[in-house]
């Protein structure tokens, strides 16, 4: 914890800390939380490596500190373990931009095709999927399925375009994208990459293709990690949800980390998500006490959205 941390969050740090050996819970995280939960959690990841974690850990109890459909993965792929989330109503705009009853009568418009979504969707559309990817295997995802197949790509337009410009694939697109990475600023960005002429702008694939032009790395959140600390360079302007900055200024603290800068001015001048930032100490301390909220998947939707799920894992 910080020097400036009230006694209110020092006592729920130890109250946490105290919680996850009581109950052999282990607390995992994405890169997008807030920096106290980062630095309490067991394992901070990329939405790959959550799901990976969360399929072999021998806990009792995960404590998921993201977004309600990684909580949800971690549960089909673990059933038997309980799986709490801090807030139940930390969603994600890609999830709510693809209703099952609308992609179902969008697959049944395209007969033939392959259905590959990103994981960040309801059980319920990972279900009607035959893959499941992640901003970190997406490519290697579509790469595996035969070049004549016809294929249909949801939820991420953007993450999509950017798999069809990698590929050379012609993909049928669902029209949805991340509220965090379409705020940011091009002319902003342009005016900081003109004053840091030095800096790499790195991006976060769900970014729209204007940006992800200006990028000299585009990658998943671990991805993007990694580039910062194996690169030679020493400045970087970062285009993803700010959070990741706190493990980048661990991993490479001589390092210029520039957050890319948000359309709206909003108090970091950077781009952050509010569906991430919900999760907070407090309710982390009271959803380990209570062991509540507990996610649920029905176990013949379960046995449905594994399947394509269980393909994502086979990739790297
Ligand atoms: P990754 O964790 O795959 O980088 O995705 C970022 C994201 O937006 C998670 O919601
Ligand atoms: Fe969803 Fe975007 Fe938030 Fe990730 S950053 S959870 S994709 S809204």
């Amino acid at each position: 914890m910080t020097a400036t941390a009230s006694l209110e969050q020092i006592d729920f740090v130890v109250g946490i800390k105290d919680l996850l050996i009581k109950k052999k819970a282990v607390l995992l995280a994405h890169y997008y939380q807030e920096k106290a939960i980062q630095d309490l959690a067991d394992f901070v990841g990329d939405s790959l490596e959550l799901s990976r974690k969360a399929a072999t850990t021998n806990a009792d109890i995960i404590v998921f500190a993201g977004v309600h459909f990684m909580a949800e993965t971690a549960k089909i792929l673990n059933p038997t373990k309980k799986v709490i989330l801090p807030d139940l109503n930390a969603g994600c705009s890609l999830a709510d931009a693809c209703p099952p009853d609308a992609f179902a009568k969008f697959i049944a418009q395209h007969p033939g095709h392959v259905v590959v979504t990103y994981i960040n969707c309801s059980a319920h559309i990972k279900a009607m999927s035959d893959y499941v990817c992640t901003s970190s295997n997406a490519v290697s995802v579509i790469n595996a399925i035969p070049p004549e197949q016809p294929i249909i790509f949801a939820p991420d337009k953007n993450l999509g375009k950017y798999i069809m410009k990698i590929t050379g694939r012609d993909l049928v697109l669902w029209e949805g994208s991340c509220v965090v990475h379409e705020a940011f600023s091009i002319d902003k960005l342009i005016h900081l990459a003109k004053k840091y002429p030095s800096a790499k702008v790195i991006a976060h694939p769900e970014s729209e293709p204007h940006l992800l032009r200006m990028a000299s790395f585009i990658g998943s959140t671990a991805k993007m990690i990694k580039y910062v600390e194996d690169s030679s360079a020493g400045e970087f302007i970062v285009a993803t949800e700010a959070g990741i900055l706190h493990e980048m200024r661990k991993r490479v603290p001589q390092k210029l980390l520039i957050p890319a800068p948000a359309n709206e001015d909003n108090t970091c001048a950077c781009s952050e998500c509010a569906f991430m930032k919900m999760n907070t100490l407090e309710k982390l301390y009271r959803c380990l006490k209570d062991e509540q909220p507990e996610i649920q998947v029905e176990e013949s939707l379960r046995l449905r959205a594994l399947r394509p799920i269980e393909r994502m894992l086979q990739h790297v």
